[in-house]
């Protein structure tokens, strides 16, 4: 194994005195100071630096110790996000034409997916929680009747954890499936500093899952863009993966932020439970501020005890989930209001809650400015509070909403206050957390649009496929009869 890290040795190189008759073009003689840091260890697949599709030297190395870390049979540096992971993995374990369980609640690249590989997505409902309005936990028993009631299904795909922190039983879940000859991919984009700590749950690679999709950029300290896939069951296929992967993903993958990958696993090599244990510990002091709350709800971080009977198996105590209902807010209030006071950004915003994303990156100091934010909000005059959004019910196939090629079906744009009643041809969204409102060939109910309408009144901001809700939605309409389907 490589001694030097990836990055020490980039910074070498920078000091040699090499000449670089090669990409990038800013040759590390950038005239633009802002570049300097980054472009001193940026460069390209030169003698000594590898390839990342097709590794033998250091980044080979840097994989294997990945590998090795997590307990996976192969571990993949990505610097295309989760989000090209997912494509990846989901297009090496299917063919054309095949049927795919998928939680409705997964992000809109697994959707992607199934458009980019023509898949027939079957969806899994999570229960919604009535005082968070987030989703539960995917449940083991209704992954059985699922692939009971549709046995063509050639993979499952769920995210554990949620971006709210919830998490599913994987082990449970994977062992259903694999009784069924089935494999389990997991995006597990926000669990990536899952399993280096009693402290914390186990992550999905150990618990049994086929192949785990990780964002190191969300949890862990890494840079922007940096993720990792892993390979871990047999009925997974590497080089498949391998070669989905030289597809989806850049053919020019940043030095800069595959040394923060390598980095990043070699500190976890080095030090990585002491540092979970005293970032436990800080939010083990945290929780203990916070307590006495009584109009701001803390969830993830404390468990009251209920939680299994509201339908979660499990949480991630990195994740504040931070309830406002009673205090009157809404989460776009509440982020509004720690951004504008306090000058503390959430990580995001929805109905009644916003979400803080911790890490073993964040201080003492930080953790007690957050604490003093949340108790000065708790004693705010009360408005009104949004009403929870209602599931959307299923109109067309997804694939024949999406399409252009519908035949004697148009498409048609509409105002948003005349959208009840009609089949969306769009993906409507919040980013964060990016998991569809609504998907093409679902109705948009009078309740869905009125619930619209409020959010983007009360400053949620909601994105659609072609341009933002606000210029209006495309949806399906039936040419012949010139009503909508
Ligand atoms: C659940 C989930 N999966 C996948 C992704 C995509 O991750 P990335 O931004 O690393 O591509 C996200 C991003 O927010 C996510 O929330």
């Amino acid at each position: 194994m490589e001694m030097v890290s990836l990055a020490e040795k980039l910074l070498q190189y920078g000091q040699s005195g090499a000449c670089p008759m090669h990409m990038p073009g800013h040759k590390r003689n950038s005239p633009f100071s802002w570049m300097e840091p980054f472009a001193r260890m940026d460069v390209t697949e030169i003698d000594g630096f590898d390839n990342l599709h097709g590794a033998e030297g250091i980044l080979k190395d840097g994989m294997e110790r990945m590998a090795l870390l997590w307990g996976s049979r192969r571990s993949f540096f990505l610097v295309n996000g989760s989000t090209c992971g997912i494509l990846a993995g989901i297009r090496s374990l299917t063919r054309p034409g095949d049927e795919i369980l998928m939680a409705r609640n997964c992000h809109k690249s697994v959707y992607h997916a199934v458009e980019v590989n023509q898949l027939k997505p079957v969806y899994l409902m999570p229960g919604v929680d009535g005082e968070t309005g987030i989703a539960g936990s995917i449940r083991p028993e209704a992954v059985e009747a699922l692939i009971k009631a549709h046995p063509k299904i050639r993979l499952a795909v769920l995210t554990s954890p949620t971006y709210e922190g919830v998490i599913s039983d994987i082990a449970s879940i994977s062992a259903v499936l694999h009784r069924n000859g089935i494999p389990l991919m997991v995006d597990e984009a926000h669990g990536a500093h899952l399993g280096f700590s009693s402290r914390f749950p186990g992550g999905a690679v150990r618990a049994g899952a086929d192949v785990v999709v990780q964002s190191l950029h969300k949890t862990l300290p890494s840079l922007t863009q940096t993720a990792a896939v892993h390979v871990c069951g047999e009925r997974a296929d590497e080089e498949a993966l391998a070669r989905e992967l030289s597809i989806f993903e850049t053919s020019s993958p940043s030095y800069l932020l595959m040394a923060s990958i390598d980095s990043c696993v070699r500190l976890l090599e080095e030090q990585g439970e002491e540092l979970f244990e005293a970032y436990g510990k800080r939010l083990d002091r945290l929780d203990q501020r916070l307590s006495g709350l009584s109009r701001i709800d803390i969830w993830g971080l404390r468990q009251r005890g209920d939680e299994r009977e509201r339908g979660f198996w499990g949480w991630d105590r990195s994740k504040l989930l931070i309830g406002c209902r009673k205090a009157g807010m809404t989460g776009p209030e509440l982020m509004k209001r720690m951004r504008g006071r306090y000058q503390i950004e959430l990580e995001m915003a929805l109905g009644g809650y916003g979400l803080a994303m911790t890490s073993l990156c964040d201080t003492e100091e930080a953790f007690d400015r957050l604490a003093e934010a949340l108790w000065a909000l708790e004693r705010l005059p009360s408005e009104g509070i949004l009403p929870a959004i209602e599931r959307p019910a299923a109109g067309l196939p997804l694939r024949e909403a999406f399409s252009w090629e519908v035949k004697g079906k148009a498409k048609t744009p509409i105002a948003l206050k005349s959208a009840a009643g009609r089949t969306s041809a769009e993906y409507v969204w919040c980013y964060p957390p990016g998991i569809p409102m609504i998907v093409p060939g679902e109705v948009i109910s009078p309740e869905i649009a009125e619930g619209w309408r409020e959010m983007e009144e009360r400053g949620v901001e909601l994105s659609s496929t072609y341009g933002g809700i606000s210029k209006g939605l495309l949806y399906v309409t039936d040419e012949r009869e010139g009503n909508s389907c």
